[in-house]
C-alpha cells in the first residue's frame, strides 16, 4: 500500500500553477456522450477521477486520448447505454451520464454511484429531474433504468441546490422538445463551465451563475474545443498549506474570485493576501488567529470541499475556531485522524469546535475520503518530525501531482511503496 511520509515544520515558499476543475472536468466529459463528435478539452487535471470518467465513456464505446493536460474524446461511435457497475461504484461523478446517456439514447442503465463516505448520498433530485421531463425511471434489484421516448419541456423545482443534479438535468434538457426551466438551481462556478462548454457545442442555455437556468431542448450540437476553469478547492488548499505552514507562496492560473469567503477566512485568521488577474499570493507568519464561526453553504457561501483544510490550518490557530458543516451530514470523519496529530476538537452535531494547540506531534493516520486526505497532508506538514498518511487512493482522485507541488515549495514528502 502506497504512503506519504512527510517530515514537517517547515515554511512553504514558492509557486504552484493550478490545475484545471476537477468538478468541471467530470460532467463536461459526461456531456460529450449528449452528442456524438470530436471534443477537445484543455486544463483537464491528470487525476484518477478523469481517467475513470475516460474509462466510462471508452466502456460505452467511445476514445479517450491525453496529451499533457489536453484531452481528446471522440463519442462519435459511441452505443453504449448500460454503464457497467463495476465503474459506477468507483466515483459518485458517474451519475452524470445518467442525463448525458438519456438525452442520447432516450435510455439509461446505471446502479448507485459511489464516491467519498460522506454520509447519505441520495440521487433522488436527479431521478426527479428526469421524470420531470417525461422519464420513467424503473428500479430493479441493483438497477436504476430510466426512459424515455421523448423528453419534454417544463419546469424542474430543486428543493436543494444539488450541483451533480442540476448538471444531470442540464444535460437532458437539451434534449427536451420545448424549453425546461431549473428552479433553485445550483451556483457552483463549475456548473458554469458545463454551461459553456454545451452552449459552445450549440446548446440554448440562458441564465448562467444565477438559481434559475433556462435550456431551449433540441439546438442543433456539435462536437467542440474548450478549456476547463482552474481548481477552487485544489487553489484552496495550497492557500490553506501556506497559511498553516507560514511562508510565502503564489499560485498562478489560480481565479480567487471564486472562492472569496476562503480567502476573506484566511485574512481574518491573519494571512496576508493579494489577488492578481490570475494569481494569487498569501504570506502567513505560521501561528494563526481562531476563525469565530465557519458555516459551509453552496455557493457562493463557503465551500463544504473547503472545510477539511481549513480545518488543518485552523489546528494551531490561537483561540476557539467553530466550523459548521450544512451540506453533507457526515463530513467529519477526518476529526478523528487529525486528533492523532494533538488536535484539540470537539464534534456536537454538525459542528467542530477547534481549541488551538501550539503545535501538532508527528503521527500515522489514513484518510477516508478525498479532502480529508488533503487535511492529513496538511497536519503532517505542521507537525515537528516524521509523519505518515495512508489512503493515497482517495487524495489521487482530485489532486493533480500534490507531492511534486509541495516539494517545490519546499515541503519535506516522499511517496513510498511499504
Ligand atoms: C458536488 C461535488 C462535490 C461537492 C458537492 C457540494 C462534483 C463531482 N462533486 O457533489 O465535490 O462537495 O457538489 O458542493 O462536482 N442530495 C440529495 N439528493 C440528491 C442529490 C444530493 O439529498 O439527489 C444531497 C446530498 O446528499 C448532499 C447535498 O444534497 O447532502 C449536496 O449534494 P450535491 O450538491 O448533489 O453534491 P454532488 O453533486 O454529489
Amino acid at each position: 500500500m502506497e504512503a506519504l511520509v512527510i517530515r514537517g515544520g517547515r515554511p512553504l515558499m514558492g509557486t504552484v500553477e493550478i490545475s484545471g476543475a476537477k468538478n468541471a472536468a467530470l460532467p463536461i466529459l459526461a456531456a460529450t456522450m449528449v452528442r456524438g463528435g470530436r471534443y477537445v478539452l484543455r486544463n483537464c487535471p491528470a487525476i484518477t477521477d478523469v481517467e475513470l470518467a475516460a474509462e466510462i465513456i471508452r466502456a460505452l464505446g467511445g476514445q479517450v486520448e491525453r496529451a499533457g493536460r489536453t484531452l481528446y474524446v471522440d463519442t462519435a461511435d459511441a452505443c453504449g447505454w448500460q454503464i457497467p457497475s463495476s465503474l459506477m461504484a468507483r466515483m459518485r461523478a458517474s451519475v452524470l451520464f445518467l442525463g448525458a446517456l438519456l438525452a442520447r439514447f432516450g435510455r439509461v442503465s446505471l446502479t448507485m454511484p459511489g464516491g467519498c463516505p460522506l454520509g447519505r448520498r441520495p440521487i433522488d433530485l436527479h431521478l426527479e429531474a428526469m421524470a420531470r421531463m417525461g422519464a420513467s425511471v424503473t428500479l430493479r434489484e441493483e438497477e436504476i433504468l430510466c426512459t424515455a421516448s421523448h423528453l419534454h419541456g417544463g419546469t424542474v423545482e430543486f428543493p436543494f441546490p444539488s450541483v451533480g443534479a442540476t448538471e444531470n438535468a442540464l444535460l437532458a434538457a437539451t434534449a427536451a422538445c420545448g424549453t425546461v426551466i431549473l428552479r433553485g438551481a445550483a451556483r457552483e462556478p463549475e456548473i458554469g463551465c458545463l454551461i459553456g462548454f454545451l452552449r459552445s457545442m450549440g446548446a440554448e442555455i440562458e441564465g448562467a451563475g444565477t438559481d434559475t437556468l433556462t435550456v431551449h431542448g433540441q439546438a442543433a450540437l456539435d462536437g467542440t474545443t474548450y478549456t476547463i476553469l482552474p481548481d477552487r478547492i485544489e487553489t484552496a488548499t495550497y492557500l490553506c498549506a501556506a497559511a498553516a505552514c507560514g511562508g510565502d507562496v503564489t499560485l498562478t492560473a489560480a481565479d480567487g474570485s471564486l472562492l472569496l469567503p476562503v480567502l476573506e477566512a484566511l485574512a481574518q485568521a491573519g494571512c496576508h493576501i493579494e489577488t492578481g488577474r490570475d494569481r494569487i499570493t498569501l504570506r502567513s507568519g505560521g501561528r494563526l488567529r481562531a476563525a469565530h464561526n465557519l458555516t459551509t453553504a453552496p455557493y457562493p457561501g463557503f465551500p463544504t470541499d473547503a472545510q477539511a483544510p481549513m480545518m488543518a490550518v485552523l489546528l494551531r490557530a490561537e483561540g476557539e475556531s467553530r466550523l459548521t458543516e450544512t451540506v453533507f451530514e457526515g463530513r467529519m470523519a477526518h476529526v478523528a485522524q487529525l486528533r492523532k496529530f494533538g488536535a484539540d476538537i470537539a464534534v456536537t452535531g454538525p459542528t467542530a469546535l477547534i481549541r488551538g494547540v501550539t503545535r501538532l506531534h508527528p503521527a500515522h493516520a489514513e484518510a477516508g475520503d478525498l479532502r480529508a486526505a488533503a487535511a492529513l497532508v496538511l497536519a503532517a506538514l505542521q507537525a515537528e518530525g516524521e509523519s505518515t498518511i495512508l489512503g493515497l487512493k482517495h487524495l489521487d482522485r482530485g489532486y493533480d501531482n500534490l507531492e511534486g507541488n509541495l516539494k517545490r515549495l519546499g515541503a519535506e514528502i516522499t511517496r513510498i511503496d511499504n
